[in-house]
C-alpha cells in the first residue's frame, strides 16, 4: 500500500540526497527555498476561525473549485458574513509540485471514493472497481487535479439554455470564464476577444516540455490537423496544455481566490469540519443552518440569507439525500423522512476513457518520475526556478479534440479528446496504483516493459450518452455513499471510444513519433486473449477491462426547468421546494461539456454568485 509517509519519504529522501551533495552549493541553497515555499504557503491560507459565530449570513460547505469562488465573490459585500465549512484540511507545499499530482491521491487529501462493482466495466482493476477521488482538503478537487483547464465548446452550453436553462447560453456564461482568468502565455493573452489578464485564475503552459509532447503536436499537423488555442469557438486540433498553474506550481482555487483575501473580516474558515445535515424547517421549507461535526465535537450554526452546497457531485447529492432532499423511495427505504421529493443522484456523467494505450521508444527521452526526482539537479532546478520536467502535472503534456463524425470541419463538435501523456504505467508507479490495476494484468502486460521508454495517449469520451447514479448505503453520514457510473450503458459510447483509440495508433505512425522509433505495445490484456489484438472487439475488451475515469463526475443534482421532472435546482441554482438553498458546483451541469470539468465549475460558481448578489439587490459587475 502506498501512504503518506511513503510520498513523504520519496520526496524527503530526494530532498536529502540533494542536501548531502555538498559537492554542490546551489543544491543546498534549493533545500532552504523549500522551506521558504513551506512557510509562504502556511501564511497565505485564511486561518481557521476559532470562535465562530451563532448565525452567518451565508454558509458555504465546502472549500472546493466552487466553494473557494464564491467565499470570494460574496465577501466583497462589506456587510455580508459568511462562513466557508470545509471537511479537510489545509494545501501542503507538496500539493503544489506538479510532478505529485498522482502522489496526492494517497494522503488524507482524498475521500477515496469506489464505484460499485458492475461486471462491465473496470475489470482489470481489484474487486472491478474503478477508484473515484476527490479532494478533501482546501482547494477541493482542484488540490488534486492535473491542471487541465479547457472551457468546452459553445454549443455545449447553448444546449444547456435550448432546454430551458434561461441564462446559460455560450453568450451569456462566457463572461464569467473571462472573469477568472489571468491568462499569462503572451501569444494567447494578446487574443482579448477571447482571454482576459489581470483575473485571479492563472493559466499557464507547463515550464517543461519532453521532445515527444513536440512530437504529439507534430503527428497532427502532418495528419491535416491544425494547432489551436482550445478555449476559444474553436476546438478541433491539437495543443500543448493550457494549465492552471502558476510559474510552475500548482493554482487550486484555494491560492487562487482565497489566498488573496485572507485578511477579509468578513470570512470565517472553519477546517476539517464535517458537515452531516442541513437543518431544514419542515412546514416551511426553509432551509435555517447546518449540523457540523469538527474534532468529535457537534456544532449547529445557523443562516440569516442562504446556504450553499458546493460539496462537489458526490457529496451534495449525499448531503441533499441525508437532509431529507432525494427520491422519496430511496429516502423512506433507508427511514429518512422525505421533506422534498426530488431526483438527487441521478444524471451522473463522467469522461470515461482507455488507460494503458503504451507506447515505446528507443530513447531515453520520457517521463520517469523515478528518476526525475532521483535527479538532484531536477530538485534543484525545480526549487530555485520552478522549472524542468518537476512542473509536468502527473505527466500530462497536450490534447488534441476530434469529431469523429465530421473530421473535415474545423468547426466540429468534439466527441473525442486525446490526452498526451509523456510516461506510462511503467514509468510512473503511483499512476498504476491510482487506478489499482489488478497485479496478474499489471505482470503479464506491463512489468515486461518496465526498463523501457514510453509514451501514453488516453483517449476521452466526450459526450456519453450513459447515466449513472449516486445513491445513500445508509443514514450514516460518514458512510460513503454508493457510486453507480454506468459506464457503457449504450454501445454508441464504446464505438466512439474505439474510434478515439484507433486515431491514436494512426499518431503513433508519424514521422514524428517514428524519429524514436515509437512502436505500440501489443502483450493483449489477459482477459481479451480471445480477440484478435488490434481488432475492434479488442480494444472494446480493453476499455472493458482498463476503463479510466477522467474523475469528472458531474451532473448529479441536476440544473433545469420546472416543467424538467429530473431537475433538482432551477436556473438560478435554488433547490426546488426549499427556501434558502442553493446547489453551487459541478452537480448543477445538465449536460457535461466537452474537455475537462474544473474550467465549467469556476465559471458555474462566477456566475452562481452573481445569481446570489441579484437576488439580494446587489449590483453585480456590469455582467447580466
Ligand atoms: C484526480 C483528479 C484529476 C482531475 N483532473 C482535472 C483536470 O486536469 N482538469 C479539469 O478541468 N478537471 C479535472 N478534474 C475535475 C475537477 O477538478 C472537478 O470537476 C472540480 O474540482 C469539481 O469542483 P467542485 O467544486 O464541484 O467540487 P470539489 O472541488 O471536489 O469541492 C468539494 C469540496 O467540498 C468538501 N466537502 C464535501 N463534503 C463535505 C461535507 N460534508 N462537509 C464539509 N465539506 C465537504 C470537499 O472536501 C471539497 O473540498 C480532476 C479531478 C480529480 C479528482
Ligand atoms: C518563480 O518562482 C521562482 C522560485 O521560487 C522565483 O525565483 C521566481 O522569481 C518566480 N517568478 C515569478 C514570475 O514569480
Ligand atoms: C530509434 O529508431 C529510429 C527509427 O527506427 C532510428 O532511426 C534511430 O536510430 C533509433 N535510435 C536509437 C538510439 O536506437
Amino acid at each position: 500500500m502506498f501512504q503518506s509517509a511513503r510520498l513523504l519519504n520519496l520526496v524527503l529522501l530526494c530532498l536529502l540526497e540533494s542536501v548531502t551533495a555538498r559537492s554542490k552549493p546551489s543544491i543546498v541553497g534549493s533545500f532552504g527555498n523549500v522551506l521558504t515555499d513551506l512557510m509562504k504557503q502556511q501564511e497565505s491560507e485564511p486561518k481557521e476561525e476559532r470562535h465562530l459565530m451563532h448565525e452567518y449570513d451565508f454558509i458555504i460547505v465546502g472549500a472546493g473549485s466552487a466553494g473557494c469562488i464564491l467565499a470570494n465573490r460574496l465577501t466583497e459585500v462589506p456587510e455580508w458574513k459568511v462562513l466557508l465549512i470545509e471537511a479537510g484540511g489545509q494545501e501542503t507545499f507538496l500539493m503544489d509540485i506538479p510532478i505529485l499530482a498522482s502522489f496526492t491521491q494517497f494522503t488524507s487529501a482524498n475521500w477515496n471514493y469506489k464505484t460499485v462493482p458492475s461486471g462491465t466495466s473496470c475489470l482489470g482493476f481489484r474487486n472491478a472497481q474503478c477508484k473515484y477521488p476527490r479532494g478533501k482538503v482546501m482547494g477541493g478537487s482542484s488540490t488534486l487535479n492535473y491542471m487541465v483547464y479547457t472551457r468546452g465548446h459553445p454549443k455545449d452550453y447553448d444546449k444547456w439554455a435550448a432546454d430551458g436553462n434561461e441564462g446559460w447560453s455560450y453568450e451569456d456564461v462566457f463572461p464569467y470564464f473571462m472573469k477568472s482568468e489571468d491568462m499569462t502565455i503572451p501569444e494567447l493573452a494578446k487574443d482579448t476577444k477571447h482571454h482576459s489578464t489581470g483575473g485571479y485564475l492563472t493559466i499557464s503552459y507547463t515550464p517543461y516540455r519532453t521532445p515527444l509532447a513536440e512530437a504529439f503536436i507534430q503527428s497532427g499537423l502532418e495528419t491535416g490537423q491544425n494547432v489551436v488555442d482550445y478555449n476559444t469557438d474553436t476546438l478541433i486540433g491539437f495543443s500543448f496544455i493550457q494549465s492552471t498553474m502558476q510559474n510552475g506550481t500548482r493554482c487550486s482555487s484555494s491560492k487562487a481566490f482565497l489566498h488573496p483575501i485572507r485578511n477579509r473580516k468578513n470570512l470565517h474558515v472553519t477546517k476539517m469540519s464535517t458537515v452531516t445535515k442541513i437543518l431544514i424547517h419542515p412546514e416551511t421549507k426553509q432551509a435555517e443552518g447546518v449540523q457540523f461535526v469538527r474534532g468529535g465535537k457537534r456544532y449547529i450554526i445557523r443562516a440569516s440569507k442562504e446556504i450553499i452546497l458546493s460539496s462537489g457531485a458526490i457529496n451534495s447529492p449525499q448531503l441533499l439525500m441525508l437532509s431529507g432532499i432525494g427520491p422519496r423511495r430511496h429516502l423512506e427505504s433507508l427511514g429518512i423522512k422525505v421533506i422534498q421529493n426530488l431526483d438527487v443522484g441521478y444524471n451522473l456523467m463522467d469522461h470515461m476513457a482507455l488507460g494503458g494505450l503504451t507506447f515505446i521508444v528507443n530513447q531515453s527521452i520520457s517521463l520517469r518520475t523515478d528518476n526525475i526526482l532521483r535527479n538532484p539537479d531536477n530538485i534543484a532546478n525545480y526549487f530555485a526556478y520552478h522549472k524542468g520536467p518537476i512542473s509536468v502535472a502527473g505527466g500530462c503534456e497536450a490534447l488534441a479534440f476530434y469529431d469523429l463524425k465530421d473530421p473535415k470541419n474545423p468547426q466540429g463538435y468534439p466527441d473525442i479528446e486525446l490526452i498526451f501523456l509523456g510516461g506510462s504505467f511503467v514509468s510512473e508507479r503511483t499512476l498504476r496504483e491510482n487506478v489499482g490495476i489488478r497485479p496478474e494484468l499489471y505482470n503479464s502486460v506491463y512489468k515486461p516493459i518496465e526498463q523501457y521508454d514510453t509514451w501514453t495517449v488516453v483517449p476521452m469520451l466526450m459526450r456519453p450518452k450513459s447515466r449513472g447514479r449516486i445513491m445513500l448505503r445508509d443514514r450514516n453520514p460518514f458512510h460513503k455513499p454508493l457510486i453507480d457510473p454506468n459506464y457503457f450503458q449504450y454501445d454508441e459510447d464504446l464505438d466512439t471510444l474505439v474510434g478515439g483509440v484507433k486515431k491514436a495508433i494512426e499518431l503513433s505512425k508519424t514521422k514524428g513519433f517514428q524519429e524514436f522509433g515509437t512502436k505500440l505495445h501489443d502483450t493483449p490484456i489477459p482477459g481479451c486473449k480471445k480477440h484478435v489484438f488490434g481488432s475492434d472487439d479488442y480494444w472494446r475488451c480493453a476499455i472493458r477491462h482498463l476503463t479510466f475515469t477522467i474523475y469528472h463526475v458531474s451532473g448529479t443534482c441536476k440544473m433545469g426547468p420546472k416543467w424538467d421532472s429530473g431537475a433538482v435546482v432551477d436556473p438560478r441554482l435554488r433547490v426546488y421546494g426549499i427556501k434558502g438553498l442553493r446547489v453551487v458546483d459541478a452537480s448543477i451541469i445538465p449536460e457535461i461539456p466537452v474537455g475537462h470539468t474544473n474550467g465549467p465549475t469556476y465559471m458555474i460558481a462566477e456566475k452562481g454568485a452573481d445569481l446570489i448578489k441579484q437576488d439580494w439587490g446587489v449590483t453585480t459587475n456590469n455582467i447580466t
